[in-house]
């Protein structure tokens, strides 16, 4: 949920663990802090606020030459915002400085203990448990301080620990929060993500859940939490730093939109066989054999990667002919799943990280299923321990609220359907429609992101509206939930994504001159249909703004506002149907004046239950 950065080497740490802290805002921002080891003892700076008010009350840090520190961007799970509960955490002497990111369950027990101790707390964290538990135990040996304090405590952690009398020292763990190491001559990092290093180094290794690594200037050395030696394996990183800029854009989340062309061609590039009518997915290459024979799909997942699911659902069956159920990961891990032997399961994620997505992935595990994954953040927790799976290939996605890597996760699972439909029921010929049509996907949203002028307009006339609905049908209902959801998250405007004819079963009731709806309008069997969900709304005295297939002139008599879209088929109509969605939630909320990319109480990654 939050950021980590830890730094070991011969340079000035203070600009590197703020540059690393400014890259990993978007993860977690209530507060910030860090801390160095700078001869004399430990050196903290923390206060509630974004890494920017952190840098104002610390510039005077730079330049003085401390070599080994470590730095935080919190969210908030156990105390509010406040400076004393941002991290770093101290024991009691401030003889060592731990950055977490997790939950530690069982602290209030341990806290009773060391309280009746006598020892001292300063703040209502969950982490401040664990840096004292540390600084009780530590004495000379600093990685023997954290592994025995990690085996008193319950939950998630992911960490990085310093201490006053050890410059040069800093250890890094994990259980169930990511945590990645950047290694370089001279030099080691530490980070919850791969983006807060690549301006560094590219070779990273991606630490695995119970495993504790101690960095020095000179190198590092791994072992499991019970002390036995491991050698991991080194990657590289495969993209470059640029991906982590604006590039021209107010926001990441406008640069996310635009990069829409690319990033669905990125998908399917190298596994979409044309003139074949196929796809070819390497990562499921060792399931192949049991894909053949599957009766039932499970697609587990959160938010807008449950809304991809739901399309994946509609394609699979209809394509594919394969029953699919799609679930919200945190009602799967806790409700005992059925799951019988020819039963396949597909976790979606972007960060991979998702903690409720990675417990359903492992309670399917444990019931004995095959878990594929769809995920975007290479080396992520959830690609790790899945059997098999599709990395998306978006590239970073900052924006909180998430954008391409939905999109990317559509052609995947429109991939995926063309693998399994031509396993069972689809031809040759049927098989290579769906395969131009989607391969000429990405210079259809390129035409539609033209319309940006457009959209931005429409956002002004409906800026001041607090309540929206959303209303789409077949392939287009779940992209009512994503438009409805795009819009809650950034700038805070009530909406609710609904299928269309389930309206007059009670959000007809709501509908009025204030109350605007988003409908769905693309030409396909049940176009008629939803024009009369129109008529209802409109007879209520409702705006109408619809997006609609492109060459449709009936619907201006209709809609207030009109949206265009290219012609496709029904299967793939939300990949271009989400974009204007897209762009309607981030031009209201620019005319709110919201923070788009850092929306208020969210995090981009949530590691926590
Ligand atoms: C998307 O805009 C949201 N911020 C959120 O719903 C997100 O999709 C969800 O938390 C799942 O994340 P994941 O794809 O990384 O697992
Ligand atoms: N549980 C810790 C806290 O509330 C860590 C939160 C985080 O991951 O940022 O301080």
């Amino acid at each position: 949920m939050c950021g980590i950065v830890g730094y070991v080497g011969s340079k000035d740490a203070y600009p590197i663990l703020l540059g690393g802290l400014s890259v990993l805002e978007y993860r977690g921002y209530d507060s910030a802090g860090i801390a160095l080891v700078n001869g004399k003892g430990l050196e903290i700076h923390k206060d509630k606020g974004k890494v920017d008010h952190l840098r104002s009350i610390t510039h005077d840090v730079a330049g003085r030459g401390c070599t080994t520190g470590i730095a935080h961007t919190r969210w908030a799970t156990h105390g509010a915002p406040s400076k004393h509960n941002a991290h770093p955490h101290t024991d009691q002497h401030d003889r060592i400085a731990l950055v977490h990111n997790g939950i530690i369950e069982n602290y209030s027990l341990l806290k009773e203990k060391m309280l009746k101790e006598g020892i001292k707390f300063r703040s209502e964290t969950d982490t401040e448990v664990l840096a004292q538990l540390i600084g009780k135990y530590y004495e000379k040996d600093l990685a023997a301080a954290v592994r025995r304090a990690l085996l008193e405590v319950d939950g998630t952690f992911g960490i990085a620990v310093i201490a006053h009398d050890r410059p040069g020292v800093l250890i890094g763990a994990r259980r169930g929060s990511p945590l990645v190491v950047g290694v370089a001559e001279g030099e080691l990092f530490l980070a919850s993500d791969a983006s807060a290093v690549v301006a560094h180094t590219k070779d990273v290794i991606y630490l695995k859940d119970n495993n504790l690594i101690e960095l020095t200037p000179e190198g590092f050395d791994t072992t499991t939490l019970d002390n036995k030696k491991i050698s991991p394996e080194i990657h590289t990183i495969e993209w470059s730093v640029d991906a982590l800029a604006k590039g021209g854009f107010d926001h990441f989340m406008l640069k996310e939109i635009f990069e829409q062309p690319e990033t669905i061609y990125n998908a399917m590039r190298g596994r979409l066989l044309v003139s074949e009518g196929v796809a070819r997915l390497d990562g499921l290459n060792l399931v192949l054999p049991e894909l053949r024979g599957i009766r039932r799909l499970v697609l587990v997942a959160c938010g807008t990667s449950w809304h991809a699911a739901l399309v994946g659902e509609y394609m699979i069956e209809e394509i594919a002919g394969i029953p699919v159920e799609v679930e919200y990961a945190s009602e799967f891990r806790y409700r005992n799943p059925i799951i019988e032997p020819d039963t396949l399961i597909f976790v979606i994620s972007q960060s991979g990280e998702t903690a409720d997505t990675l417990a359903a992935l492992r309670e399917a595990s444990y019931k004995g299923a095959t878990v594929l994954g769809i995920c975007n953040v290479v080396g992520s927790s959830i690609a790790r321990e899945t059997h098999g799976g599709v990395y998306l290939h978006a590239g970073p996605e900052i924006g909180v609220a998430s954008t391409k890597a939905f999109t990317s996760q559509l052609t995947v699972l429109a991939l995926l359907t063309l693998l399994l439909g031509r396993m069972r029921r689809i031809s040759n010929s049927d098989g290579i429609a769906v395969a131009k049509a989607l391969e000429a996907i990405p210079k259809q949203v390129r035409k539609i992101l033209r319309q940006n002028d457009t959209i931005r307009e429409i956002a002004k006339i409906y800026a001041k509206h607090n309540n929206f609905l959303y209303l789409g049908r077949s392939y287009n209902f779940p992209v009512a939930l994503e438009g409805a959801l795009k819009l809650k998250e950034i700038s805070y405007v009530h909406a609710e994504g609904y299928p269309a004819a389930e309206m007059k079963h009670g959000p007809i009731a709501l509908i009025d001159q204030d109350m605007p709806s988003v409908v769905l309008a693309i030409k396909d069997s049940i176009y008629d249909k939803v024009i009369s969900n129109i008529q209802e709304v409109k007879a209520r005295g409702g705006s109408v703004i619809a997006v609609a297939t492109e060459g449709d002139r009936e619907i201006e008599k209709h809609a207030r506002h009109v949206i265009y879209i290219p012609k496709i088929i029904p299967m793939l109509s939300p990949l271009l149907s989400v974009i204007p969605l897209q762009l309607l939630a981030y031009h209201i909320a620019a005319q709110r004046g919201c923070e788009i990319d850092q929306p208020r109480n969210l995090a981009k990654s949530v590691t926590v239950e």
